[in-house]
């Protein structure tokens, strides 16, 4: 046993040692699912991956950049035509045109791209469109960054894209040989729920989440010029990790243990995951992130790492303000921009205060609402405690009755539009508990009961 244990070890040091990156073709798809400018985060860090890719040698008709593109010159930019990752950081925006923009950018148009469907996108958008043309020697890496959900993410105008529509359009790449290997990288609160228990092992592919599938992402880089969070703790750490490393000796699994500690930040900690093929893990960041004989090491940002020195408390209403939860932006962005708005007129102060107390009377009364509702659905006792529906993470089992209750909300509650206020998403774990529990029809009631008692549905 311990003699072949040792001649085991050494085989498997032979093949460390040896870097291999395999010829084929390197492939990227680097989407932002965000609009508006309070979500810069989302296209900054984009932007930057799409850089960093382009400056590793993937070469540009072999990237496809989709972003709704509104941030760099959206009237509340006080620098036109400027993007950075992170606050006196270098404009990356002069690099990275996106191949979509605007109301190109959906969930159905990026699978089309995604699974190399050039009739597909066309039409979709009526033109033609990149797409990524992989064959079956190839590597693919795709990076993914917006708001998320159980079970989704979300593109521009809050669609969702379902975890069971991302998987089989990689099942269905695997299928049609479309790859060799794959890697993404999804950043979004949530996100782990869109690969875990869905994910298969045996299809060569490997994804990072930014977070566990029941948690929130956490923002970086308030700058103070801007008055936006510009970067994130995941996003920023990957690529700002890869602007600097040997990326034919770092490994996918270092990278992963980079991003895990980024993102281990003192009193909001969210939990990178792994899923898939995990021994995929030995292999070297070159592999995916650049196109090895045009790879030069040294190419970099000078070091702007994720800054410790922010990592302070500050907090507003129990929001930590220099590192809020993703799903916050909004509260923060608001109740930041307040706190530095000394040097605004009275009537801008006025409006700031007004936006702040919108935003928290939503939140206050998403979760009342959340509240009654369990308690009307439960008014059937089974013996659940009401605690037990309103605190849990349960997976989503009962798929048809949570998309229905979902779909009811927003109908009848236009007011708390889960898009709009992302925070407001955290009460839909109550939902997916009270149809993993409850007959469909009681949840149902519940909604179209409560809704009709809360004012703050029918103000938009
Ligand atoms: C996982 O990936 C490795 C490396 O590419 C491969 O050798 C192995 O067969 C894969 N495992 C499964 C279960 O597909
Ligand atoms: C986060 O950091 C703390 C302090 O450095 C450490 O004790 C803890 O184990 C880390 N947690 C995770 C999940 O890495
Ligand atoms: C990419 O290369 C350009 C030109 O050398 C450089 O200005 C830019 O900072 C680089 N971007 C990144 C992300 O390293």
């Amino acid at each position: 046993m311990a003699l072949h244990h040792g001649v085991l070890s050494l085989v498997l040091l032979a093949v460390v040692l040896v870097v291999r990156v395999e010829s084929g073709k390197n492939w990227a798809l680097v989407v932002a699912g965000a609009k508006d400018y309070q979500n810069y985060f989302s296209q900054a860090c984009s932007c930057h991956a799409y850089d960093t890719l382009r400056n590793n040698s993937i070469p540009k008709e072999n990237i496809v950049y989709m972003s709704y593109d509104d941030v760099a010159n959206d009237p509340e930019n006080p620098v036109k035509g400027n993007i950075v990752n992170v606050a006196g950081g270098p404009n990356l925006y002069p690099r990275c045109k996106p191949d979509y923009r605007r109301k190109e950018v959906t969930p159905e148009v990026f699978l089309k791209v995604l699974t190399g469907d050039k009739e597909g996108v066309k039409e979709l958008i009526g033109r033609d469109g990149k797409v990524i043309a992989s064959g079956p020697d190839d590597h693919v890496f795709v990076y993914m960054i917006d708001h998320g959900g159980p079970g989704v993410f979300y593109f521009p105008g809050f669609v969702e894209l379902h975890n069971k529509d991302l998987n089989n359009a990689l099942k269905q790449m695997h299928r049609e040989k479309k790859y060799k290997e794959m890697v993404l990288y999804v950043e979004a609160c949530e996100s782990g729920s869109m690969f875990e228990g869905i994910l298969p092992e045996d299809i060569n592919i490997y994804a990072i989440s930014s977070t566990n599938s029941h948690e929130s992402g956490i923002m970086c880089c308030w700058d103070k010029l801007r008055k936006v969070y510009v970067g994130s703790y995941f996003g920023n750490a990957w690529t700002y990790n890869t602007d600097t490393a040997n990326l034919l000796k770092e490994t996918l699994y270092q990278q992963y243990e980079v991003v895990k500690k980024a993102c281990n930040v003192s009193g909001s900690v969210s939990h990178p995951q792994q899923y898939g093929n995990l021994s995929m893990n030995s292999e070297v960041l070159a592999q995916y992130l650049s196109k090895a004989e045009g790879y030069q090491s040294g190419v970099c940002l000078n070091t702007l790492e994720v800054d410790n020195t922010l990592r302070s408390e500050f907090s507003f209403a129990g929001i930590d303000l220099n590192n809020p939860a993703t799903d916050m932006v909004p509260i923060a962005t608001a109740a930041r921009r307040l706190i530095e708005s000394r040097d605004l007129s009275d009537e801008k102060q006025e409006e700031l205060k007004a936006e702040l107390r919108h935003l928290m009377l939503v939140k206050e009364k998403a979760e009342s609402l959340t509240k009654d509702l369990v308690k009307a659905a439960l008014s059937s006792p089974r013996g659940l405690a009401e605690t037990d529906i309103l605190t849990g993470k349960e997976q989503v089992f009962n798929s048809e009755c949570y998309m229905a209750a979902r779909s009811l909300f927003s109908a009848r509650c236009p007011g708390i539009n889960m898009g709009k206020y992302p925070f407001a998403r955290r009460n839909l774990h109550a939902f997916i508990n009270l149809c993993n529990h409850q007959p469909q029809t009681d949840v149902m009631n519940a909604i179209m009961q409560v809704t009709g008692k809360y004012g703050i549905c029918q103000v938009l």
